[in-house]
């Protein structure tokens, strides 16, 4: 497996909407496993395909950041954002942002369809913190960063800190 370069704020390509994957073959394979060892490695929970560079319909979630010790990765491909309920505000960080975390509401409670790498329908149900990455992953794929949930005043606050990034 490789480490991918997590591609970072001011690259268009965290702008792009993402392409639907018509079919699951080594090469989708091959990238979420990809995503799963860069995302371990660089310590985040998410990763959207956008963020390592691919305009595909594909986020891993590396869940034993939730519960220690227990590795159930999640892949989703194709995913849609089916129902959702309540409301939470906490602090957000992105790994194609890095040293910047502000606190952004979202939805509490979300279903989400898509399919996994066997193409099986898969669905999930996350609350709390889960929907927050659930919801940040598919912004993601929509070519919205965390950052476009802030206030203007929240957001002018951090623009020297983007500024500075996105000239790296
Ligand atoms: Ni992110």
């Amino acid at each position: 497996m490789t480490i991918l370069t997590i591609k970072i704020y001011g690259d268009p390509v965290l702008r792009k909407q993402a392409k639907e994957i018509t079919k699951v073959d080594e090469s989708i394979r091959k990238l979420a496993f990809n995503m799963l060892k860069t995302v371990r490695e660089a310590g985040g929970i998410g990763l959207a395909a956008n963020q390592v560079g691919e305009d595909k319909k594909l986020f891993v979630i590396n869940r034993s950041f939730f519960s220690p010790g227990k590795d159930s990765p999640l892949i989703v491909i194709n995913p849609v954002l089916v129902a959702s309920h309540g409301e939470q505000t906490s602090e957000e960080g992105c790994l194609s942002i890095p040293g910047t975390f502000a606190d952004v509401t979202r939805q509490l409670e979300v279903l989400v369809k898509g399919i996994d790498l066997d193409e099986k329908e898969i669905q999930i149900e996350g609350k709390g913190f889960l929907s927050r990455v659930l919801l940040h992953e598919i912004d993601h794929l929509n070519g919205l960063l965390f950052i476009d949930h802030l206030s203007s005043i929240r957001r002018r606050l951090l623009s020297k800190k983007l500024k500075k990034l996105s000239t790296k």
